[in-house]
């Protein structure tokens, strides 16, 4: 195996349709107009020597190492900021040349530490590479002068260290902090010699407005800044490109190894999904797949009372089979069923849901996207025709107006957030719709033209009288809506939208956003050029989630803002692997591909190809398992890498339902909050040890490429075909491309798709139909017509949310989630992370606190009609009077103790968003965290004797 080198073309490629000819060192080479001499020097195979530039950032021209000699120009300009021009003759390799570039080595090692042998950075530093490229032999400034040497390390951020003695000046990683990242955390401090980088104002990394990005590491060319694991284990020595196991944006990196010890993590430059940049979870928080509390090896109990007994693989899948098997034999096939997650592969996704149609012979299978996505499933399919967003990333560089609705993408998202923020800055238009004062409303060079702030609940009301005004004023784009929608759907729409009832005046005193700013929003969205909504679960964790989602739609088609890039509706999905579990076939009324199980055609193929009968009746969803739990016709459950007690809300029901089931299966890294109710539990595998592939947001399917070994001895799928064939229905498959090629012959949108080609292409987006390579999918979706013929419009009626604030329960309680960590935080509490939100907390705005008496960093109890809890509170003007925020990371405070069961009218997502809720100041754990308090002593317990060497 070798390390997967990556080519450094110095400086940034254009793209121009005028070409241009020039000749470099002899060679003649025509590149696009804007290219620089150094990038065509490069794409000619000569290598220029370079400090400065680096091919992630605009040329900045500092170093003076790159100057090339073209004929007919006086001096010696920098190659990395000259652009081509036609019939230019440029010199690379002069006497001259060589002379000033010794020179400027010498300056730079003059002032550099001479400890190459037990740098950390040793076969991996540019400063090394290019001492060595310009022949550097003595250094006549000699060591004794003014130097830099004994500057102080900045060792603050967990994971990676900032030795100033180190730094040249280059001034990349302050770039890479503003171009790359958008932060604009650093600054080059002081003039001349005395110039340094600093982290804000002279702060630590930790104490800076930094969020570890990594950015600025990867875009250092010496040891100044370097990451802990290197300092830690030394340079690498094999590769694996993989993706990404946290959020739906599907980063590629690069994992790092010394044997089977991943020493680094870096982002994959030819990445679809992020080209070369990360956020702080992808590129630094993989230490949970090592982590002590993992457990190993398959566990049974009779009871969940008992304590657990360690058992072979074999007994554990004999054990749960005979008891899955005992429950169908007494009270029904239809009293078992299955959660699967959007955490794991789409091929473990797939085994798992066959398993449960073909083994288990119920159609009760459902997955975590029903508490997230699941409305954008149906609110996209029927309007458009397809469950999926419509453009890919990049299409947000051809936006002129970006519209971000209930999403937070610098905190979610982060890696689509800087690339949103970059068209900002460049000089896209913003309007944010959310209820906090996000970070994009502004940040750094980034300020949206309109914050409507909304009150939480009312997103249609919002949406519509953005249409109604769209309509009202005469802003419907006639032509797209004549020539690509249903005429007979939009007559009906636009009567309905026009109507005074969905005016933003009449709208007003329900959504608390001014009148005028709607009116505002409306004419920058239909006239703004180019515009494209951004939404995530601030959108669809509604009880009308899908009615906004098609309201979402509806403006999309009714400005013709859809089928191009630049425009489009995209669903920022959560988890990596949202839509792919989702395509996979999760839900209890589709089969792979979003077919219905009632369709005969599509039933039976899957019927012949899996040799079994398949119920045409979907089954239930997750929270009609709980329900029929409760009434105890649902007694069986088998849950995938999906810790229900902590993510599905109203704890309570949910502890309650899986306390009445005869048998629970958890397949998990951790000994999970829903294991407590469990008495089978498999050992699950980290993304390092996995196989197969997931499906980001832009429906782009990636390869997830195993780093090491199966920690456990199993791969995942191996659990679901071995409890499939115990209970009678014989799976198995030689290897996971296996499975992908099975996944291709039955699902239309993935027809062309195998592992092979994924490993020759790097991704491809579905649909993708073709076998050859160069069929890599659709970016851009709908783009002639719909997935399903003419567009749909629909009438989303605004109906007020049945959770109500009382003077009892006066606030209301939203939730979300913070960089640091992801969802549970299963994995990022299990990492240095937690150094950034060790807990959740209540964001409360200063009027709410004062009248409640609390300050800010005071414990508080925060209760709704479900239950309370009890957590620390942080005044933030980010919230408007009258909302609170919290987040779910840490199972302590218990966020979904609170929530309600209310939920979408046509899918069920839980509304997470909206909970009618008291502050009082208290300093006593909640009833609810005593009890968790004991189980944690139990978890704890267990954890310790599963102990394995964290590397
Ligand atoms: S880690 Fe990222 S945010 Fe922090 S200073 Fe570096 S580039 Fe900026
Ligand atoms: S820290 Fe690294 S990237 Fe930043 S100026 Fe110093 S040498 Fe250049
Ligand atoms: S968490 Fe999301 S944005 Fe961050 S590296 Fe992973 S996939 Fe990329
Ligand atoms: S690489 Fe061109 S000036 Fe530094």
């Amino acid at each position: 195996m070798t390390l997967i080198h990556e080519t450094d073309y110095g400086t940034p490629a254009r793209v121009s349709e005028t070409l241009v000819t020039l000749e470099i060192d002899g060679r003649s080479i025509t590149v696009p107009e804007g290219t620089s001499v150094m990038r065509a020097a490069m794409d000619a195979g000569i290598t220029v020597p370079k400090l400065c530039a680096t091919d992630s950032l605009e040329p900045f021209g500092s170093c003076r190492l790159c100057a090339v000699e073209i004929e007919g120009r006086r001096g010696t300009p920098a190659s990395c900021t000259t652009p081509v021009a036609p019939g230019m003759k440029v010199h690379t390799q002069t006497d001259k040349l060589a002379k000033l570039r010794r020179g400027v080595m010498e300056l730079y090692i003059s002032d550099h530490p001479l400890d190459c042998l037990t740098c950390a950075a040793n076969g991996d530093c540019e400063l090394q590479d290019m001492a060595g490229a310009v022949g550097l032999r003595n250094v006549r400034y000699g060591f004794d002068g003014e130097n830099h040497r004994a500057a102080a390390k900045d060792e603050s951020n967990p994971y990676f260290t900032f030795d100033a003695s180190k730094c040249i000046v280059c001034s990349r990683c302050v770039r890479a902090c503003q171009e790359t990242q958008g932060t604009f955390a650093l600054t080059i401090d002081g003039r001349g010699f005395a110039s340094s980088v600093s982290p804000g104002a002279k702060e630590s990394f930790m104490d800076s407005e930094c969020v570890s990005c990594g950015a600025c590491v990867q875009a250092c060319p010496t040891a100044t800044l370097t990451e802990k694991s290197i300092i830690e284990h030394g340079q690498p020595e094999h590769s694996v490109i993989t993706t990404c196991a946290y959020c739906g944006v599907g980063c590629s990196f690069k994992a790092e190894l010394q044997g089977t010890t991943v020493v680094r993590m870096t982002p994959w430059k030819d990445g679809g999904a992020n080209e070369g940049h990360s956020c702080v979870k992808g590129r630094f928080a993989w230490g949970y797949a090592t982590h002590k509390d993992r457990i190993m090896k398959p566990m049974v109990r009779e009871k969940i009372t008992d304590p657990w007994r360690e058992v072979s693989w074999e007994e554990a899948v004999a054990y749960a089979a005979e008891r899955l098997k005992a429950v169908q034999a007494k009270y029904g096939r239809g009293s078992i069923g299955g959660i699967t997650s959007s955490r794991c592969t789409n091929e473990e996704v797939y085994v798992v849901q066959k398993m449960i149609r073909a083994a288990f012979g119920t159609n009760n299978i459902d997955t975590c996207a029903r508490v997230c996505h699941s409305p954008t499933g149906y609110g996209l399919s029927q309007t458009f025709g397809t469950s999926a967003g419509t453009q890919d990333f990049k299409s947000v560089d051809k936006s002129d107006v970006i519209l971000v609705i209930g999403a937070n993408p610098t905190d979610g998202h982060p890696v689509f957030g800087s690339r949103m923020k970059k068209r900002l800055r460049a000089g896209a238009k913003l309007i944010v719709i959310d209820p906090r004062r996000i970070d994009l409303v502004r940040s750094p060079h980034v300020q949206a033209e309109y914050h409507l702030q909304l009150q939480p609940g009312t997103n249609v009301a919002v949406v519509n009288a953005i249409a109604h005004t769209i309509v009202t004023e005469g802003l419907v784009n006639r032509s797209f809506v004549e020539e690509r929608c249903d005429p007979k759907e939009f007559a009906k729409w636009e009567a309905f939208i026009a109507e005074h009832r969905n005016s933003p005046e009449y709208l007003e005193s329900r959504t608390g956003v001014p009148a005028d700013q709607v009116r505002a929003a409306a004419r920058l969205y239909a006239t703004g050029g180019n515009a494209a909504i951004y939404y995530g679960l601030g959108v669809t964790e509604h009880s009308q989630g899908s009615s906004t989602v098609m309201a979402i739609a509806n403006l999309a088609m009714a400005t013709g803002n859809i089928g191009r890039e630049g425009v489009g509706v995209n669903p920022l999905r959560g988890q990596n692997n949202v839509q792919g579990s989702c395509d996979m076939g999760s839900f209890p009324h589709e089969l792979p591909g979003y077919r219905h199980v009632s369709d005969d055609a599509v039933r039976h193929e899957f019927e012949a190809a899996w040799g079994v009968t398949l119920d045409p009746e979907p089954g239930l969803r997750i929270p009609n398992m709980f329900d029929s739990a409760h009434d105890g016709s649902f007694r069986g459950l088998f849950v995938q890498g999906e810790d229900i007690v902590q993510s599905d809300p109203n704890t309570n029901h949910v502890t309650s339902a899986l306390e009445s089931l005869d048998i629970v299966i958890v397949q998990d890294l951790f000994l999970n909050e829903t294991a407590a109710f469990a008495h089978v539990f498999f050992p699950g595998t980290s993304f390092l040890e996995k196989d197969g592939t997931f499906t980001n947001a832009e429906r782009r399917i990636n390869r997830v490429r195993k780093a090491m070994p199966s920690k456990v001895g199993k791969d995942e799928h191996w659990v679901a075909c071995a409890l499939a064939t115990a209970m009678g229905y014989p799976m198995h498959y030689e290897t996971t491309a296996q499975i992908m090629d099975e996944i291709a012959r039955l699902t239309p949108t993935f027809r062309g798709v195998s592992f092979e080609k994924l490993d020759r292409v790097g991704s491809v987006q579905w649909p993708c139909t073709g076998f050859e390579d160069d069929d890599t999918g659709m970016a851009i979706m709908h783009g002639e017509s719909f997935a399903r013929g003419l567009g749909r419009f629909v009438i989303t009626e605004y109906v007020p949310t049945d959770e109500r604030t009382t003077r009892m329960y006066p606030l209301v309680l939203t939730t979300g989630r913070i960089l640091a960590h992801y969802n549970v935080g299963a994995q990022t509490r299990r990492t240095a992370n937690v150094a950034w939100h060790p807990e959740d907390v209540l964001e409360i705005n200063a009027v709410d606190a004062e009248i409640r008496g609390v300050k800010d960093g005071d414990m508080v109890s925060l209760a709704s009609r479900m239950g309370a809890t009890t957590l620390r509170a942080v005044i933030s003007d980010r919230m408007p009077a009258g909302v609170v925020y919290t987040t779910f990371h840490h199972p302590v405070t218990g966020a979904n103790v609170i929530t309600t069961e209310n939920s979408d009218w046509a899918t069920n997502c839980p509304e997470y968003k909206v909970t009618a809720v008291q502050v009082a100041r208290s300093n006593q754990p909640s009833d609810w965290q005593v009890d968790y308090a004991k189980n944690d002593v139990e978890r704890k317990r267990i954890a310790a004797a599963n102990v394995i060497a964290a590397e």
